[in-house]
């Protein structure tokens, strides 16, 4: 068995006129104009309890393209109790045909499924197309590719042997089961967070977001066709706390690969610190929460590749990314120059639904998510200290449809300078260029979260200075290009503080934590 080199999926253009473009939009009308109904997956059984939610894109919310089942806490319990009856074999299976179901997974998404993968992401996450491509294409087929490269790494690295010693690592997973909880606003990690841990060998309850079920649904039907047997992830909808309690409750319960809010995460973090003597091992926890990504020019950076980190760097994907840019810090001899460009971006920028390509920016994931964009933007119009320089309308009547959004403000502790927001709204704050040393230490002082962090400047020094100040205020730390965009394989994900445990989605280090080594000396 010859483990394949993990090259990125390369990107499609769906160029106007091309077959691509032409084939997307097919499957995306051919999804939009019919309901379809979701159970939940557990073992070989789909459920349907009859307690359904409705499924509506966000850029047209009141109509409907599908409905899930939702769980009672008795088909958590089954759920738990399935995964652990499929282990066994799972376990015990060779990685290396583990291996082969997750490839197999990641051809089937290259090829037959991309269009299914895509349009499901456009029409319940509001993408772009191109924004789709990357996300529930690209990335997602590069996560199982990598972590299948790692696995081999992993599986292969064996600790030394003396003469008549023989010591040797089994990896194995985790005692019990792993629960999964993933986002809405990644497909790819939607469907990383299950596969990732059960690659390693481990079964998987996965609960995806409710406002991701549509495209998690594909996800399904992928692993399923790729071999991935009945039991090892079973997915459960639902009351986001009854499903936690009831896996938290389980004494088989082995560790959260989680990625959402930090409120959410701490507070799993207490229930499972409140639980603690009840779990048969220690469970692992993983997650990757919120942020509070900044981009700070120096007085040196050049303006125009400045302006664009902000445009794309906040906007782009609604500003619906743990990595967006949020709090922007420009020296003032450059902030007319950098801002004027931003402004001119903005204006360019066209908004509306993702099946008219020539949109750049859609709708937001929910009204929940709109009436905090839209409190907040209304706030800055109030304030003395704010003001909002581009955007600033919104409009919920046919979908939830803000404005990027840039607010300038004269104090550098604005709540939009320290609030995560996840939505197309950047704040701006000036400062005098004489002023960059205590900017950076201003900037660290504020990261409550730890996320992404970049800095733009032509003076090799000040990169060197803000790197080492700036050392624990980001996980991901740019040097002269956006916070954003990430590619697995290249740049690992993950971020500290605030933002999550750091275990760096699509490394070995994440695989790491889904695995219990047994070390076995033998003597002969
Ligand atoms: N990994 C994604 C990015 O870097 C979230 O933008």
């Amino acid at each position: 068995f010859q483990v394949p080199v993990a090259i990125n999926e390369p990107v499609k253009s769906y160029a106007s006129g091309s077959p691509e473009r032409a084939s997307v939009l097919e499957q995306y009308k051919a999804f939009y104009n019919s309901t379809v109904e979701i159970p939940m997956y557990i073992g070989a059984e789909e459920i349907k309890t009859g307690n359904t939610a409705n499924i509506t894109p966000p850029h047209d919310h009141q109509h409907v393209v599908g409905l899930y089942h939702l769980a009672e806490k008795s088909h958590i319990e089954k759920a738990i109790a399935t995964s652990l009856e499929a282990k066994t074999k799972w376990a015990a299976m060779p990685w290396e045909q583990r291996a082969a179901i997750f490839l197999k997974a990641a051809e089937l998404i290259s090829g037959p499924y991309r269009d299914k993968m895509n349009a499901a992401t456009m029409i319940a996450q509001s993408k772009n197309i191109y924004q789709a491509e990357i996300d529930s294409a690209c990335e997602i087929i590069d996560f199982l590719r990598f972590n299948v490269e790692y696995m081999s790494e992993i599986y292969e690295d064996q600790p030394a042997s003396d003469k008549g010693i023989w010591n040797r690592v089994e990896h194995r997973p985790l005692e019990g089961f792993v629960y999964a909880v993933t986002p809405f606003n990644f497909t790819a990690i939607a469907g990383n967070l299950p596969a990732s841990a059960a690659m390693m060998g481990n079964v998987v309850v996965w609960k995806p977001s409710d406002s991701q079920v549509y495209s998690a649904k594909v996800i399904v039907d992928v692993f399923k066709e790729a071999g991935v047997p009945d039991g090892v992830i079973n997915v459960v909808y639902g009351d986001p706390a009854m499903i936690t309690d009831t896996v938290l409750a389980s004494p088989d319960f082995a560790g959260i690969h989680f990625t959402g809010s930090t409120n959410v995460f701490k507070n799993i973090w207490s229930k499972i610190g409140a639980n603690i003597h009840n779990y048969r091992t220690y469970p692992r926890i993983v997650g990757e929460t919120g942020g509070k990504d900044f981009i700070i020019a120096h007085p040196s950076s050049i303006e125009k590749q400045v302006a664009t980190a902000i445009s794309r760097g906040a906007f782009e994907f609604q500003g619906q990314k743990c990595s967006a840019a949020s709090r922007v810090y420009l020296p003032k001899s450059k902030a007319e120059t950098i801002l004027n460009y931003v402004k001119e971006d903005v204006a360019s920028f066209k908004i509306g639904s993702p099946e008219d390509m020539s949109n750049f920016i859609t709708a937001v994931i929910h009204e929940g998510s709109f009436d905090k964009l839209a409190k907040y933007i209304d706030q800055a119009k109030a304030d003395a200290d704010a003001e909002i320089i581009a955007g600033g309308n919104y409009d919920k009547s046919k979908g939830y449809f803000i404005e990027p959004t840039v607010i300038l403000t004269t104090n550098p502790k604005y709540t939009t300078m320290e609030t995560e927001l996840f939505g197309p709204v950047v704040t701006i704050y000036v400062y005098e260029d004489e002023k960059w040393a205590d900017t950076l230490k201003l900037v660290d002082e504020t990261s409550e979260y730890a996320l992404t962090g970049a800095v733009f400047s032509q003076d090799r020094y000040a990169l060197t200075e803000a790197t080492q100040v700036l050392e624990n205020a980001a996980g991901n730390f740019y040097l002269n290009d956006k916070p954003t965009g990430a590619v697995v394989g290249q740049q690992p994900f993950g971020g500290a503080r605030a933002s999550g445990t750091n275990d760096k989605a699509g490394s070995a280090i994440n695989l790491l934590r889904w695995v219990s080594p047994r070390l076995i000396k033998e003597t002969f």
